[in-house]
């Protein structure tokens, strides 16, 4: 597999987290490169919904689904330089590490319980994950564990899985009064460069 089009299928359509893990260690070192072809827009637009909520040098950031890095430079380059970073795939975090921005980087599988104690990030990060194939809204809950009251969670979440049932839960949450949305985008496209991209939006959710 090749190009950067056969690898999104693939990874759009992966049954397992495990499949996910190895589509994404194959394509480690090229994919940068090919999102930049692609006109890959989520970490400039979630860093901007971050930047409206989240104060400059707030610590510590969690960068869930982190990837090869992409979002931990543009965090530190913007002043927020306390940053961790985890990731499913070995070889995406090895990338990542190279660009000596994280404080720490973990092998961790968003679904599952993570390795952090409850009420510790500032703020979390997370973009191009809740999609197709990636992670649903089964990996929300222990983010919000996670993150401190007061706390924001800034997400990008592909609008086929927002319509589906993931706006619904956000909107039950509220109702129960476990965090608030402050922001969303609204749908738009992710890699204009990519024919066929379907639409993405990005939220900003509050923890109570
Ligand atoms: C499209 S990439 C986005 C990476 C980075 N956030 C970015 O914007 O460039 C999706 C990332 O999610 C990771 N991923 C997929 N499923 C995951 C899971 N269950 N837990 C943690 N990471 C996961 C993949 O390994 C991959 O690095």
């Amino acid at each position: 597999m090749e190009n950067k089009t056969a690898r999104l299928g693939a990874v759009y359509t992966a049954e397992t987290a495990e499949d996910v893990a190895r589509v994404y260690d194959a394509w480690a070192e090229n994919y940068d490169s090919d999102m930049s072809l692609a006109g890959y827009r989520h970490p400039a637009i979630s860093l901007a919904i971050l930047a409206r909520y989240v104060p400059k040098g707030a610590a510590p950031l969690l960068d869930a689904g982190a990837g090869t890095g992409l979002i931990g430079e543009w965090l530190a380059i913007t002043g927020y330089d306390q940053i961790e970073g985890l990731d499913i795939s070995e070889g995406m975090l090895k990338v990542a590490e190279r660009k000596g921005v994280y404080k720490a980087l973990h092998q961790a599988a968003l679904g599952i319980t993570l390795p952090f104690s409850d009420n510790h990030f500032a703020a979390i990060i997370s973009a191009g994950v809740f999609t197709s194939g990636h992670v649903g809204i089964e990996g929300l809950d222990d983010l919000i564990r996670i993150c401190k009251p007061g706390g924001v969670i800034v997400l990008t979440i592909k609008d086929v899985l927002w319509q589906a049932s993931f706006g619904q839960r956000i909107a039950e949450f509220e109702q129960q009064g476990i965090c608030t949305k402050i922001d969303d985008t609204g749908p738009y496209v992710s890699m204009p460069g990519e024919a066929g991209t379907t639409p993405s939006r990005c939220i900003a959710l509050k923890v109570t």
